[in-house]
């Protein structure tokens, strides 16, 4: 199963994203957590990308599709989710040429929706762990004690991009750049739409039934 989860920053990608590999027991590939990690540790991509993300702007499609294409290489056959990737046109068409490359293509696309409003109120109080990256929220999903994983007992910190004014900005780049995805999608057949708003567990099961796949829930 090749699968893709698209949204705007704050719809709950890597929230679900973290819950439906478990369920579906496929790789997780997720490019943002994939750069954080490489400007963790100050590597050349790294310092490179991390000027981008800053910003709130996407890292060019060359350095991201080279990324993405040689983590896919080293990922297992059995299926993949990726969360935060294509983004661009240009990244959906490589990715399309490098599985065929592999005999296979992606299965679905969905696309979580969440109202702009609400995607503004999220980004301001998110926290993500350090050391296993679980997300909580300030406002909706908080720790059991403050600035504590529940997970892991990492510490927890506000992401540099999450500041009111990067935050805006990727907001914009993603309805500017991300739109004419879905666009591609769509006219594959591929895209089902989620709403994205409504408890965490509900939003699981209307992606678990769009993927075909709700029969993985116990009763
Ligand atoms: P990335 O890390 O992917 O950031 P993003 O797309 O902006 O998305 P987020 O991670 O902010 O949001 P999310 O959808 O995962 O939401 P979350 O689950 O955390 O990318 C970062 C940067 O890397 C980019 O800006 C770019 O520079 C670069 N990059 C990455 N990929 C790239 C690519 N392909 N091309 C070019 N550049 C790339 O949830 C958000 C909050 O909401 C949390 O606090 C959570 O607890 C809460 N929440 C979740 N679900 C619910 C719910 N149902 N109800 C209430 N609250 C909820
Ligand atoms: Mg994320
Ligand atoms: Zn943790």
């Amino acid at each position: 199963m090749h699968i893709i989860l698209i949204g705007p920053p704050g719809s709950g990608k890597g929230t679900q994203a973290n819950l439906l590999t478990k369920l579906l027991a496929v790789n997780y590939i997720a490019t943002g957590d994939m750069f954080r990690e490489e400007v963790a540790k100050g590597t050349e991509l790294g310092k490179l990308a991390k000027v981008y993300m800053d910003r709130g702007d996407y890292v060019p499609d060359e350095i991201t599709i080279d990324m993405l294409l040689k983590r896919l290489e080293n990922t297992p056959k059995n299926g993949v989710l990726l969360d935060g990737f294509p983004r661009t046109v240009g990244q959906a068409q490589a990715l399309d040429d490098a599985l065929a490359k592999r005999d296979t293509a992606i299965d679905k696309v969905a696309y979580i929706n969440v109202s702009e409003e609400e995607l503004t109120r999220r980004l301001g109080g998110r926290l993500i762990c350090e050391r296993c990256r679980s997300v909580y929220n300030e406002a909706t999903h908080r720790s059991k004690r403050t600035g504590i994983c529940d997970r892991c007992g990492g510490m927890l910190y506000q992401r540099e991009d999450d500041r009111p004014e990067a935050a805006r900005r990727r907001l914009s780049v993603y309805f500017q750049q991300t739109t004419p995805v879905l666009e591609y999608y769509r006219k594959q057949g591929k895209l089902a739409e989620v709403s994205g708003e409504g408890p965490i567990e509900d939003v699981t099961f209307a992606l678990l039934t769009a993927f075909g796949a709700a029969s993985v829930l116990p009763d």
